[in-house]
């Protein structure tokens, strides 16, 4: 259990297949936002690369990157996540791991991408995890990351807003001090011999959400999110080896 202020990491081994059909839980903005994440992230992958997506979760990215034709390893803590992972791989040829981000199970230098969605402001030292990644990364290698931004408004949108209006959001499951501002997360990359080559932020579509279901608890299913130049809130770029 998370205790106050500690980010609780194991409320991802109760999802099961949650993770693909809830809609009274923040899961359902994380599966909404990957739509944006995903077209992003294959348009700045060229060529068939080899690619590791860690702290993969359920798969939403992992997944479509192997449906993509690329050869994909997802590694995540949550060994009941990947298994609802593997089970939503249509391709059956991603190669799912238990495996700690600090400490990754790979060779140096065996990743053309890496990549780690929402997943940084989950550790305490997103530094030691960045150097981790360059480290399994190719020169020349491209590291896509996804966090969100440490200021008020952050806090009043993403941990706030969300609890006020989805009740059912697990306690802990972000807390402020681990979230990131651009600047950090540019120097983590610089100490880890990466150069960060853009950033951009990603916000709802307010008019997406119908005004009859904005007090329902529940996450409406037409809900969008999109890119925007601003990183005040929710944010994602990538970074060259
Ligand atoms: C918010 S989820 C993000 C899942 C996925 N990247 C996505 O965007 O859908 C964060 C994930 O990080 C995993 N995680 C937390 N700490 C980790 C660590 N040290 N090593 C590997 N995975 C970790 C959790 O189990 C969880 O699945």
């Amino acid at each position: 259990m998370g205790k106050k202020n500690e980010v609780d990491n194991s409320i991802y081994d109760n999802y099961g297949d949650q993770w693909y059909t809830a809609v009274d839980d923040p899961i359902a903005l994380l599966r909404a936002e990957s739509k944006v994440k995903v077209p992003w992230i294959l348009s700045r992958i060229e060529e068939t690369s080899v690619i590791l997506d860690v702290g993969c979760g359920a798969g939403f990215l992992t997944n479509e990157l192997a449906l993509a034709g690329h050869q994909v390893t997802g590694v995540d803590l949550s060994e009941s996540s990947l298994k609802v992972a593997a089970h939503h791989d249509q391709t059956k040829t991603v190669n799912y791991k238990v495996a700690n981000a600090y400490e990754l199970p790979f060779s140096d230098a065996s990743f053309d991408v890496l990549c780690a969605m929402d997943f940084l402001e989950h550790v305490e030292d997103p530094s030691r995890a960045i150097k981790e990644f360059a480290r399994v990364l190719k020169p020349g290698g491209k590291f896509f990351y996804h966090t969100f931004n440490r200021n008020l408004v952050a806090w009043l949108v993403i941990i706030k807003l969300v609890e006020w209006l989805i009740p059912k959001t697990p306690k802990h499951m972000h807390v402020l001090r681990l979230f990131i501002k651009p600047k950090e997360l540019k120097l983590y990359c610089e100490l880890a011999n990466l150069k960060n080559q853009e950033m951009i932020g990603i916000r709802p579509v307010f008019s997406s959400i119908p005004l009859t279901q904005i007090f329902s608890g529940k996450v409406p299913p037409e809900m969008r999110f999109k890119l925007t130049s601003s990183l005040m809130t929710s944010f994602m770029g990538v970074a060259l080896k």
